[in-house]
């Protein structure tokens, strides 16, 4: 293969790739850099709030990126969303499922005991992460098994290794992204196309909206001390970057790892190789 044929690998002209969870912070950034490389994206989200600015961010390329509101646990708006976003850029390529997240009152806390936290709360985060994981994947896959291509790349976490302590529901729904990664990876490889790839990524620490609320001091800004924990056992020092996730997601999502799937790929700092001694 020569040079010209491995830069064409990470050139996305002409392909198609959405994004739920697509104005959250690292969905936002992912999008940003995927237009960058050729892409057209497709934000989707619930709230489109945020997302003016991230089309303002992609300039002069914003016309290769639209947002449409849809949520991850309805599948009829994710239809629609798919029939608009085809109506725009005709096939869909990939898909990146990052709606997820967490919740304080599924977080155990001095005042709020594991036997007190309520099913609703435990719920939510459930379905946040696996269903609409799920639900994402039968609407845009369907579409790729009828073309016999495409990729997904779902969002796990290090607590799908080895639970985080006070986040049991998050840590059992991102361990099951995992593991549903792997089973949509032999499933439509096996039943509809070798050519439809399924893989995730397993961020470390990364910090957004669903956790400045454990790792930082609203007040003060300072560390909490799991924040600081998670520094100490992080070998590189510091929070991951969004940027830190590009060239492991632009892989992902490119010809570059056409023979790679049910994979699900630590970009953690080393925080999982280190066993804090
Ligand atoms: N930050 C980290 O350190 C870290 C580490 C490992 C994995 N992750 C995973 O990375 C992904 C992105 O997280 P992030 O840190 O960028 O968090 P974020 O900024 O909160 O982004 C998550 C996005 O998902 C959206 N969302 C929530 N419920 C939805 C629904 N029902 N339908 C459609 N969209 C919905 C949120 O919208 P609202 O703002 O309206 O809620 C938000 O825009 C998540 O899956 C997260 O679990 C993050």
């Amino acid at each position: 293969m020569d040079s010209s044929e491995l830069n064409r690998l990470y050139d996305f002209s002409g392909r198609t790739i959405v994004i739920t969870g697509g104005t959250g912070t690292l969905g936002g950034e992912i999008a940003c850099a995927l237009v960058g490389c050729g892409a057209n994206v497709a934000i989707l989200d619930r709230n489109l709030d945020p997302a003016q600015h991230i089309l303002e961010l992609m300039e002069p390329r914003a016309s290769h990126a639209v947002a449409v509101r849809a949520d991850v646990l309805d599948q009829e708006s994710l239809r629609k969303a798919a029939e608009t976003i085809q109506g725009k850029f005709g096939a869909i390529h990939g898909l990146i499922n990052a709606a997820g997240g967490n919740k304080p009152q599924a977080t155990t806390r001095p005042d709020l005991s594991f036997f007190d936290l309520p099913a609703d709360a435990l719920r939510w985060v459930f379905d946040l992460n696996i269903l609409g994981t799920i639900l994402a994947s039968q609407v845009f896959g369907k579409a790729m098994a009828e073309k016999g291509e495409g990729v997904i790349l779902n969002f796990s976490s290090m607590n799908a290794f080895r639970p985080l302590t006070c986040i049991p529901a998050y840590s059992a729904a991102k361990a099951g992204v995992s593991n549903f990664t792997q089973w949509l990876a032999v499933h439509m490889a096996q039943v509809y196309s070798a050519r439809i790839r399924v893989n995730a990524i397993a961020p470390g620490f990364f910090l957004t909206n669903q956790n400045r609320f454990l790792l930082t001091d609203e007040r003060t800004g300072e560390l909490t001390a799991r924040g600081k924990s998670i520094i100490d056992h992080t070998p590189m020092g510091r929070f991951g970057k969004p940027e830190d996730l590009f060239g492991t997601v632009l892989w992902l999502l490119s010809p570059a790892s056409a023979f790679v799937t049910g994979i699900i790929v630590p970009i953690d700092g080393g925080f999982s190789a280190y066993s804090g001694v």
